[in-house]
């Protein structure tokens, strides 16, 4: 399952690193701000990256560094002239954080300063991610920053089946690996991967380094993972719906050509608040919402209806789950003694 912190740790061949690593040499791609171990850099890279596609960003990364080549020149300017140099990204929020940041901690000394990993991880924008990139590639630590991409090759490899948006449990797996796993280099193979041969659809295993150990693949499943993140579950609405039927005829309304089942036949729907102390006669998943039916006889035709001969209910538009009841309701008449003086009660 993959919950544990020391999950992936317990899977380790003992040579995947050096299979990968050595696969990056020859496979990976070279980026120009893979080059650098200046904290700063690495930071706007990363910012920035998070920004843009690859391609576009090398030439952005490019023209940020020019005019603000150092934490301090950043710190010292306007914020005005930041939002020049990001027009056109979006997320503006980001470059006031990161103009916010850069004063913050050029006031306390800047990177030097910096006592730990946490100590990043406050600054405004700075988050788990970010924060780990610029620890682990200028130098200062071991880490493994871990981004979407990594989640899918790192729960491929390791069958992990923790849902893809818990982000912070794959964090803490990839900060319980052992050191060797927690260079740049490794993270950087790692990313590499996942673009070129750990791909979304139909990933290419076997081209991969780590086919000899991947969880994923020895179970036959690569694309199984990452698991989808589970939805919100849907909200239960309750509805009763008013009964009258004999023999003959059940009584219909057409509902409303608006909204739910619009334009088709029903009986009356009531929404109520809270679940009847009942079993439902209903149960039906739509779009937005699970609805519950309770049958409610009534002792005359609700308002509105009108009676449908039962004989006559297939040339009506129904919606499915009211056909089906119907259907039972009109199956369960079948077979009666005398129908034609019987009330049909749910
Ligand atoms: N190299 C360093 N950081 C990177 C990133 N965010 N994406 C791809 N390659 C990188
Ligand atoms: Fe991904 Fe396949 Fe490599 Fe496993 S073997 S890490 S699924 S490419």
């Amino acid at each position: 399952m993959g919950s544990g912190a020391s999950e992936w740790s317990s899977k380790l061949s003992g040579n995947e690193v050096e299979l990968l690593l050595s696969w990056y040499a020859s496979q990976g791609r070279q980026l120009p701000w893979r080059e650098t171990n200046d904290p700063y850099r690495i930071w706007v890279t990363e910012t920035l990256l998070q920004q843009t596609r690859i391609r576009q960003a090398e030439a952005r990364i490019h023209r940020f560094l020019e005019r603000f080549p150092t934490l301090q020149a950043l710190a010292e300017s306007l914020v005005e002239a930041v939002l020049q140099i990001w027009q056109g990204l979006g997320y503006y929020q980001r470059a006031h954080n990161l103009h916010r940041a850069a004063q913050q901690l050029y006031q306390r000394g800047g990177f030097a300063a910096l006592k730990g990993l946490a100590d990043l991880g406050r600054l405004p924008g700075v988050g788990p991610y970010t924060a780990r990139a610029i620890w682990s590639f200028s130098g200062r630590g071991a880490a493994l920053p871990i981004d979407g991409n990594l989640v899918r090759v790192l729960s491929r490899y390791f069958a992990d089946e923790t849902p893809a948006n818990q982000r912070s449990r794959f964090q803490a797996q990839a900060d319980a690996l052992p050191l060797y796993w927690q260079r740049r280099e490794v993270a950087f193979a790692l990313m590499d991967l996942a673009q070129l041969v750990c791909t979304p659809k139909r990933p290419r295993c076997l081209l991969c380094p780590l086919q000899q150990s991947c969880n994923a693949l020895q179970l036959g499943a690569p694309e199984r993972f990452p698991i989808r993140s589970p939805k919100s579950p849907k909200p239960t609405r309750y509805f009763q719906l008013l009964w009258y039927a004999n023999a003959e005829a059940v009584w219909l309304e057409q509902r409303p050509s608006r909204g739910l089942w619009g334009g088709l036949w029903s009986p009356p729907l009531q929404e109520i608040a809270e679940p009847r102390p009942q079993p439902p006669d209903l149960q039906h998943e739509l779009t937005h919402f699970r609805l519950v039916g309770y049958l409610i006889p009534t002792s005359e035709p609700p308002l509105a209806t009108f009676p449908i001969r039962w004989e006559e209910l297939s040339q009506y538009q129904l919606p499915a789950p009211i056909r089906q009841l119907l259907t039972h309701k009109a199956e369960g008449r079948r077979g009666l003694p005398s129908p034609e003086h019987r009330h049909i009660n749910p």
